[in-house]
């Protein structure tokens, strides 16, 4: 039997104009769907923050769920959700950012995180970096430091890394599609 030499990036479907006319929809659905592409991107991002200290993973909503629950089970430390707002039951803080049309609201519980504590903010994809950017900051405004951010894709045409690089940010995909 020949050996399977996938990469995580051939797991990763592209749907053409969703979700709508001109934009390449970089779909990990059928990553995560596949038992041994799954497992190759919680190891690499594991292994892309190997002997850092980590006290918290924190996951956006909603694909940084998926990736963010297994690498957090992986280092056997909690999961943070950070959720569009209106979601979570709690007292919570929030965080406006920039969308392609308009703006959206993220929010974290105002207890999820103490002062000091190391966070790894997780997501599958990194585009204008706005998501991950009011992910940091609401880390940051509950005290947290944040060690990197990971990423499965990042489509660098947009700018994301620069962004979260410009603020002093560790970043960290797996994989990169040129083209966004
Ligand atoms: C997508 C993706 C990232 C974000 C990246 O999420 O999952 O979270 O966009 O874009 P940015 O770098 O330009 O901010 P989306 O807002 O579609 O929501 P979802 O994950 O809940 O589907
Ligand atoms: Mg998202």
């Amino acid at each position: 039997r020949r050996r399977d030499t996938r990469t995580v990036r051939d797991y990763i479907r592209t749907i053409v104009d969703f979700p709508h006319e001109g934009i390449l929809f970089r779909d990990v659905t059928t990553l995560f769907a596949d038992a041994r592409g799954f497992r190759m991107a919680v190891d690499q991002l594991l292994a892309a923050y190997a002997g850092e200290a980590i006290d918290k993973v924190v996951g956006l909503e909603a694909r940084g769920f998926i990736l963010g629950g297994a690498v957090a089970h992986q280092l056997s430390v909690g999961f943070v959700p950070i959720r569009k707002k209106g979601k979570l039951p709690g007292a919570v803080i929030s965080q406006a950012y920039a969308l392609e049309y308009g703006e959206a609201v993220m929010e974290i519980h105002d207890d999820a995180l103490r002062p000091g504590e190391r966070v790894l903010i997780v997501d599958d994809l990194l585009a204008t970096g706005g998501t991950a950017a009011a992910g940091i900051s609401l880390c940051e405004r509950l005290g947290a430091e944040v060690v990197g951010c990971a990423f499965v894709i990042e489509l660098p045409e947009l700018g994301g890394r620069a962004l979260l690089e410009g603020l002093g940010h560790e970043v960290h995909a797996l994989t990169s599609f040129e083209g966004a």
